[in-house]
């Protein structure tokens, strides 16, 4: 499927699987009409992480002022709208029904379709998004390498909305390992941005660390890496102190040195964007696939973006900085093309929340 049979189909997304509040309404799968993100990331900050009942708490507050919010920037009533698209999984449960209860409410007062979307099908389907001028959509077969917070994978996609998972992630997910290496080097939360930032000035190559590439499947690891992290800013400290002073510190969190932080984050950034892109473009050549998708929070990574599109014979499509991370545009984009095949809910209070729903 190319061509849409239906001309022009309007889908309000609404996303609330993690700790952003999203409405966006969409426009044939691609143009963005409008697109509304509240982000809670500031209130879990001081946690170094996402506090789920916070989350949920903070979804309640402003869902309606954010869905009301994306309808107006769009000039539209709900009237306007042919459906209406959610986050159905994965993603926190507390979080998830919070959208999902609001958009049954939306559709069994308007009438409209309800479609159940997978969160991680919506990050793929950002890279629809906002075409540039003249840019073709992704032609299928493709490899989607979908790098966020909770998820690594990489998929085959022959057709739309047709996953096979190849591989996945043994451990951390790329984005969790951003974040917990940021931790470890003292920087903000969310680390992925904070690395970069961080690593900008710095030599990728100051310090040799791992690459988990497990040969003979489409895996990742990043646990190895992130101990190798570990031991890497400890004897970084002991270096730092004499051998007296060193041998007798019990928890090394609590000595403060001034570490090559530069460094460390390029050299890191740089062990996580070789594996990913090696493996997205070995993987698209053995299964046939000319063009890859790379998505999710990890696809703002600007080492990662040069990376795969520089080995890349074909063409990679990498979503604008601001649809990378949690928005609703990605879930109305996915949205249009199961309204376009049909696959709506058979009624509102059908749809469940998946908080484990895999994709493909
Ligand atoms: N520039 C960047 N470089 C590296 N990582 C980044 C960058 N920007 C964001 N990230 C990471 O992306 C992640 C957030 O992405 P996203 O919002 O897609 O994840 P999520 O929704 O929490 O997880 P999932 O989609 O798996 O449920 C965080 O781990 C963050 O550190
Ligand atoms: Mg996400």
């Amino acid at each position: 499927m190319t061509e849409s049979p239906l001309a022009s189909a309007r889908i309000l997304g609404i996303e609330t699987s993690c700790d952003e509040t999203a409405a966006a309404v969409v426009e044939d799968g691609r143009r963005v009409v409008s697109n509304v993100v509240a982000s809670q990331a500031e209130m879990h900050a001081k946690y170094g992480g996402v506090f789920p009942e916070v989350a949920s708490r903070q979804h309640i507050r402003t869902i309606h002022t954010v869905v009301e919010e994306a309808l107006a920037q769009a000039h539209l009533s709900l009237d306007d709208v042919d459906a209406i698209a959610v986050t159905q999984g994965p993603g926190l449960p507390g979080s998830l029904v919070v959208g999902l209860n609001f958009a049954k409410g939306l559709a069994l007062g308007s009438g409209k379709p309800l479609i159940g979307i997978n969160h991680l099908e919506g990050h793929i389907y950002s890279a629809w998004l906002d075409p540039q001028a003249d840019e073709p959509e992704p032609a299928f077969p493709l490899v989607a390498l979908l790098v966020s917070g909770g998820h690594s994978e990489l998929i085959l996609m022959t057709g739309h909305l047709t996953y096979e998972r190849l591989g996945g992630t043994l451990d951390d997910a790329a984005g969790e390992a951003f974040d917990k290496v940021a931790r470890l080097l003292g920087l903000a939360y969310p680390g992925g941005p904070a690395i970069q930032a961080a690593a900008e000035g710095g030599n990728p190559a100051a310090f040799a660390l791992p690459r988990a590439w497990l040969e003979g499947s489409w895996d990742f690891s990043f646990s190895g890496l992130k101990t190798a992290m570990l031991h890497q800013v400890r004897d970084l400290k002991r270096q730092s102190l004499t051998p007296e002073a060193a041998a007798v510190i019990k928890d090394w969190n609590t000595v403060e040195t001034r570490l090559p932080v530069a460094d460390l984050a390029a050299s890191f950034q740089q062990a996580v964007a070789e594996v990913l892109a090696t493996k997205a473009r070995l993987a698209a050549q053995q299964h046939g696939a000319r063009e890859i998708v790379v998505a999710g929070g990890v696809s703002a990574n600007a080492a990662l973006r040069t990376l795969v599109t520089k080995d890349t014979p074909g063409r990679v499509h990498i979503p604008a900085l601001k649809y990378c991370t949690d928005n609703a545009a990605m879930i109305a984009a996915a949205g249009y093309y199961r309204y376009t095949l049909g696959q709506v809910a058979e009624g509102a209070l059908a749809l469940d929340a998946r908080p484990n729903w895999p994709v493909g």
